[in-house]
């Protein structure tokens, strides 16, 4: 995975992605219901002098889900402590991180959808009435020792909200879809993360990105990057369409912002199972991923993109599918 360009996952090493993180909502570019919303949230809880009430933010991976959590703290003047589902293996993990809270704070937890049971459990009364019941001791010396906290703010993100349970999910008071990005709020990311790295773009450069960083601004922001090496080495340094159009065909990237692992899997589908339906196991099996890396990851963007559907009987690919790798379409056989 870790070598796949446009991967949306965070990578290992951040901190080229931190550098271009907006601190406050009139920096985020893009999300405008999400925003339009939580301004009002945020303004109505500092007006009350309340903690804002937990959110649960969900979509695809590289949307920004992180960031905004950071913005929010910002923006209602609190520090935030982060944690993710998989980082709490015991429920002492999440003790530890909920003593250290001071009133009005924010939680975030990354990839909710992955806390271990009692972990989430815990959660519902912090969430609910701010206290949890821990049990002290071990056998016959077991005894339940009851920890109130400060009122804070958890900011869950998840993949899948449907992989939440609904008691978690109902504790949520906001919940926020975020969106995959239009290409003018990509165009408008790349030309102000390319402002940060000094780096000269020309609109046309800009659009040439967007358009292939699949909805996506850590893709957008890892393309810059890339294409950024290529202006530098190959021509004046400035970015445009010329250059742009050259280092992501090299790397790949096809005119859609497909990159090989997208074209494998269609193709797959399309050479091997004459367009489906094929079983998500098949293909994932074929394409040599997880199924949920290929759920989560690789299928949302396709599936809004209109090159995939998903059917009861399986997986199928579209006619613009065919279109697009050049295929001959027999017609919608699912
Ligand atoms: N960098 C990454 N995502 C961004 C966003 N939504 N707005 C501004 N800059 C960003």
């Amino acid at each position: 995975m870790s070598d796949r360009i446009i991967s949306p996952e965070a990578a290992e090493d951040e901190s080229f992605e931190k550098s271009l993180r907006p601190q406050f909502l009139a920096q985020y570019i893009g999300q405008e219901k999400v925003k339009e919303e939580l301004s009002i949230y945020i303004q109505a809880a500092k007006n009350r002098e309340e903690a804002l009430d937990h959110v649960l933010l969900y979509g695809p991976p590289g949307l920004g889900k992180t960031t905004m959590a950071m913005v929010i703290a910002n923006e209602m003047e609190v520090n935030i402590r982060t944690t993710s589902g998989p980082a709490i293996e015991k429920p002492g993990d999440l003790i530890a991180t909920l003593n250290e809270l001071e009133p009005g704070d924010v939680l975030f937890v990354d990839e909710i959808h992955r806390l271990p049971r009692v972990a989430e459990e815990m959660l519902y009364s912090a969430m609910e009435d701010f206290y949890v019941d821990i049990m002290v001791g071990q056998g016959t010396t077991a005894h339940p020792v009851h920890f109130p906290l400060p009122p804070f703010t958890l900011i869950g993100a998840t993949t899948r909200a449907g992989m939440l349970s609904a008691p978690l999910r109902d504790r949520f008071g906001i919940v926020s879809h975020m969106e995959y990005y239009l290409e003018k709020d990509l165009k408008e990311i790349v030309l102000r993360s390319a402002d940060i790295f000094h780096t000269e773009i020309v609109e046309t450069g800009a659009i040439e990105i967007a358009r292939r960083s699949r909805g996506t601004p850590r893709i957008a922001n890892r393309l810059l990057k890339r294409v950024r090496d290529f202006a530098q080495v190959q021509a004046d340094g400035v970015i445009d369409q010329k250059i742009a159009d050259s280092a992501l065909s090299l790397l790949q990237v096809d005119e859609a912002g497909l990159d090989y692992i997208d074209q494998k899997l269609i193709k797959t589908m399309i050479e091997l199972y004459g367009g489906g339906p094929v079983g998500l196991s098949t293909l994932s099996v074929n394409i040599g991923e997880e199924q949920e890396t290929v759920e989560d990851m690789y299928e949302p963007y396709l599936i809004q993109k209109g090159f995939l559907k998903r059917t009861p009987r399986g997986r199928i690919a579209t006619a613009r599918s065919y279109e697009h790798f050049g295929f001959p379409y027999q017609g919608d056989l699912g």
